[in-house]
């Protein structure tokens, strides 16, 4: 590649609106017509015209802001996504760069989960997406700055209740679920669940993906998923450093730039 090809790469919008077409579909989710299924593409918030009352920010990261906010009087919560560049070293072609983002990953593994009939199981229920209108933009700077801020939502079911002990159990459960679809998530943390459902799909890959690794995912759901038991134990019961979990995550690792550059080529 020259280089100015590659800082072409480098600079490429990957949220632009041709994401509407890719993983994202015009099709309302929730509407009752016959539609053919979506494949990876999440369906649009029925109520992405209305206006937005916001409550108050639940909580950010390095993906984007969450808002607690009423739609039709029904209370939801919406994640604004940042915007978004390859951070490299390595960076892929545009048409694989796509597919890479955090709202790409949220998008395709809610869409998934959708048309397996398994909203609001082992993740929160998803209400679609929604690309925020100059009045509905402002009306967020209620609650954040918007700084670094898209347009672009996703809509979710409002889960209040925080997780602890009493919901690992059914956690390690629902794991079966993404399993059977082959989603491989990599935030799973406390801090991503509330209850026994993950409300943050944002590093979840959906195979078949440009960053998939059969690698990661057995090795995921072998051994990694048993952390959930760890989450509310103090100490911990299982030590991490003697484990083989640390070995196979460190080789797992090592191995990533090597698997990122027989991408780019
Ligand atoms: N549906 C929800 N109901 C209640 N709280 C939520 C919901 N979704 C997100 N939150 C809160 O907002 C926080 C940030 O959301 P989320 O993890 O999706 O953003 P993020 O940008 O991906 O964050 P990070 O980069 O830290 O993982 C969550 O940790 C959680 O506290
Ligand atoms: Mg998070």
């Amino acid at each position: 590649m020259n280089k100015h090809a590659a800082t072409m790469v480098r600079n490429a919008e990957l949220m632009g609106d041709d994401i509407v077409g890719i993983f994202l579909s015009e099709e309302v989710l929730g509407s009752s017509s016959k539609t053919k299924p979506m494949g990876d593409k999440l369906r649009r918030f029925i109520h992405h015209q209305e206006s937005i009352q916001c409550l108050r920010p639940l909580g950010s990261g390095i993906h984007g802001a969450v808002l607690l906010a009423t739609i039709k009087n029904v209370k939801y919560a919406l994640k604004v996504f940042k915007y978004w560049k390859q951070p490299g070293p390595v960076f892929d072609s545009y048409e694989k760069a796509i597919y890479t983002s955090p709202l790409a990953n949220e998008s395709r593994a809610f869409a998934r989960l959708h048309a397996a009939r398994k909203d609001g199981t082992w993740a929160v229920r998803c209400h679609g997406w929604m690309k925020l209108s100059d009045a509905q933009f402002r009306d967020i700077g209620d609650v954040f700055d918007g700084e670094g801020l898209s347009r672009w939502v996703i809509v979710k079911d409002y889960l209040p209740m925080l997780t602890d002990a009493s919901h690992t159990n059914q956690i390690l459960k629902n794991f079966a679920i993404p399993k059977e679809l082959r989603l491989l998530p990599h935030d799973v943390l406390p801090q991503n669940y509330r209850g026994s459902q993950i409300v943050d799909l944002s590093c979840t890959l959906t195979s078949p993906c440009p960053e998939w690794s059969e690698f990661e995912f057995n090795l995921f759901y072998s051994e990694t998923v048993y952390g959930v038991l760890d989450w509310f134990e103090d100490p911990p019961k299982r030590s991490f450093l003697t484990s083989e979990t640390f070995l196979s995550r460190t080789l797992a690792f090592l191995l990533r730039p090597f698997c990122a550059l027989g991408r780019s080529n």
